[in-house]
């Protein structure tokens, strides 16, 4: 899958499944921007990446912001959406404020990202959603509307921004940066109890999600498409 003279954006790219997808395309030739909040994640990505990636400071809740960073550039080919900073529990435990900011960060926050952005014909958006779409969990309505959300967006879209592909991940449990706030035993129990229960046997990483991400860049084929990158966590 070569990115060859691809100018690749990944939003949300300091960390987990947007840094997985952002060096699978620096190592497919592409040349790789990525962004979000916290200036020293940024920096120490882009240390990390090499292959001359560049890296900015990007709130996708801040609409002005993201207006002035499409209005400064040139188009990219493929923008990847991985960005989001989510709190989740059952519906009467989780202050309205904090739904809101959920949706906020990571449904508006993508549709903030989709509406500004300028990429060349023929180039792509991916989204990253989540398999609570269609797999619902106690506590975690919120997390599954969301990612509902992104899905139907994706679909929606794939037909405005013809003939940009609009395409949409859906993962499962991903052992990223997300998890690094629980304590260490509890997050190996989750990730082994996972690894049993799944049927693909294993907790995803997100090279497994690059893998997906790089092939709706490069597939001319698909477009409108969810694809569940989730071990099984759909059905199992
Ligand atoms: N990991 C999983 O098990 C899993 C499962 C299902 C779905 N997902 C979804 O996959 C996506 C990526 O998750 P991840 O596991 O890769 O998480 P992660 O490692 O925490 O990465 C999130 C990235 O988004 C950035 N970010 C957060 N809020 C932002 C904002 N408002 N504006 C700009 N950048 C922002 C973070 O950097 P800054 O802090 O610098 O902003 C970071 O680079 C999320 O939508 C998540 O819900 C993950």
């Amino acid at each position: 899958m070569s990115l060859q003279n691809q100018r690749i954006l990944v939003v949300g790219g300091s960390s987990g499944i947007g840094f997985g997808a952002a060096e699978a395309a620096a190592h497919a030739g592409a040349t790789v921007t990525i962004a979000s909040r916290s200036k020293q994640k940024v920096d120490a990505a882009i240390e990390r990446l090499g292959h001359g990636a560049e890296g900015y400071v990007l709130d996708t809740t801040d609409e002005h912001g993201i207006e002035t960073f499409f209005a400064d550039r040139q188009p990219f080919d493929h923008i990847v959406i991985s960005a989001a900073s989510t709190k989740v529990a059952a519906i009467r435990e989780l202050p309205l404020a904090d739904a809101y900011a959920s949706m906020n960060s990571k449904f508006w926050g993508a549709y903030r990202i989709a509406r500004a952005a300028k990429i060349n014909r023929g180039g792509s958006l991916t989204f990253v959603s989540g398999f609570l779409s269609i797999r619902p969990k106690k506590g975690a309505a919120i997390q599954g509307a969301i990612n509902a959300g992104l899905e139907g967006l994706t679909r929606g879209l794939a037909l405005e921004f013809a003939p940009v592909r609009v395409n949409c991940v859906s993962p499962g449990l991903v052992m990223t940066e997300m998890y690094d706030g629980l304590a260490g035993d509890a997050r190996g129990q989750m990730f082994e109890g996972a690894a049993e229960r799944l049927p693909a046997g294993l907790v995803g990483i997100p090279q497994h999600l690059a893998i997906q991400i790089l092939a709706f860049m490069t597939n001319p084929f698909i477009t409108g498409s969810t694809v569940y990158v989730d071990g099984g966590g759909a059905i199992g």
